[in-house]
């Protein structure tokens, strides 16, 4: 199986520009690019260029922004489209994080046209689908995820799927709390996900990378990155400490 493993942080609202250098700089010097494991980072977008200028065009680090506009350019002030992102080095976006879906409203129709004007501009995408605790007590976290995929791709052809399209599966109830979703869980999930993409894009939708995100810690990647369907990890508070976010690159490319 040729899926690409992918360990990508995601800074969140942290790290001013001279931290967010010395943290990327640390993360850069650990990873190496001949790694069968692909590193990210996504800090805010007033400190792309800094880890720009350690990622390099061929370096180790991947360039990503947090979120994307829907349109390229105009009057919508606050924004910043794909165009922009490429245009300061990114490879691509994360779109629909759960936090900017309960606090940004972030809508399904929304993260939909992100995800459709990023492909199109020729970026990466980094699609988050996940439920809330209720939904997981209620036995319904396929039914709330299936939905988001739905709609998140409700206009994205086959064509248009390719590397440069990533999945994260990251369970609300498991990010920034501590409580992870087992091996078990995670996997079950990635495998329902994966299972809807082969339905609808064939092998095109199966071979796309599936990480999970949710507390990840270098205590529980290698178990996570063990479940045959994990292929890697979004993470968020453990990357902000460039010694645990490299120990976790190193338990998934052990288990890659
Ligand atoms: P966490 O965040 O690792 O701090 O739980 C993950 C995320 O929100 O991507």
């Amino acid at each position: 199986m040729s899926r690409i493993h992918w360990v990508v942080g995601n800074w969140k609202q942290n790290l001013l520009r001279a931290d967010a250098r010395t943290c990327a700089q640390a993360i850069a010097d650990g990873a190496t690019s001949a790694s069968p494991v692909r590193v990210g980072l996504a800090p805010t977008y007033l400190a792309l260029d800094v880890v720009r200028a350690v990622a390099q065009p061929d370096g180790p680090v991947h360039l990503f922004a947090q979120d994307v506009a829907a349109q390229d350019s105009g009057a919508f002030t606050g924004e910043v489209g794909p165009a922009m992102l490429a245009d300061a080095g990114a490879t691509g976006s994360i779109i629909g994080h759960s936090e900017r879906r309960a606090l940004f409203a972030d809508t399904d129709e929304l993260v939909s046209r992100k995800l459709l004007r990023t492909l199109e501009a020729g970026l990466s995408a980094i699609l988050c689908v996940g439920e809330g605790l209720e939904a997981r007590d209620a036995g319904k976290h396929e039914t709330v995820v299936i939905s988001q995929l739905s709609a998140a791709f409700s206009n994205v052809t086959p064509e248009m799927l390719s590397d440069r399209l990533i999945l994260a599966y990251e369970p609300v109830w498991a990010i920034g709390t501590g409580r992870t979703a087992t091996p078990e869980q995670a996997d079950a999930m990635h495998r329902r996900i994966r299972s809807w993409l082969q339905d609808r894009y064939g092998e095109a939708g199966r071979d796309r990378s599936i990480l999970y995100g949710g507390s990840v810690k270098p205590g529980n990647a290698a178990e996570l990155i063990a479940a045959p369907d994990v292929d890697g990890f979004l993470v968020g508070g453990a990357s902000l400490d460039p010694a645990s976010f490299l120990d976790i690159v190193r338990a998934a490319k052990a288990g890659a």
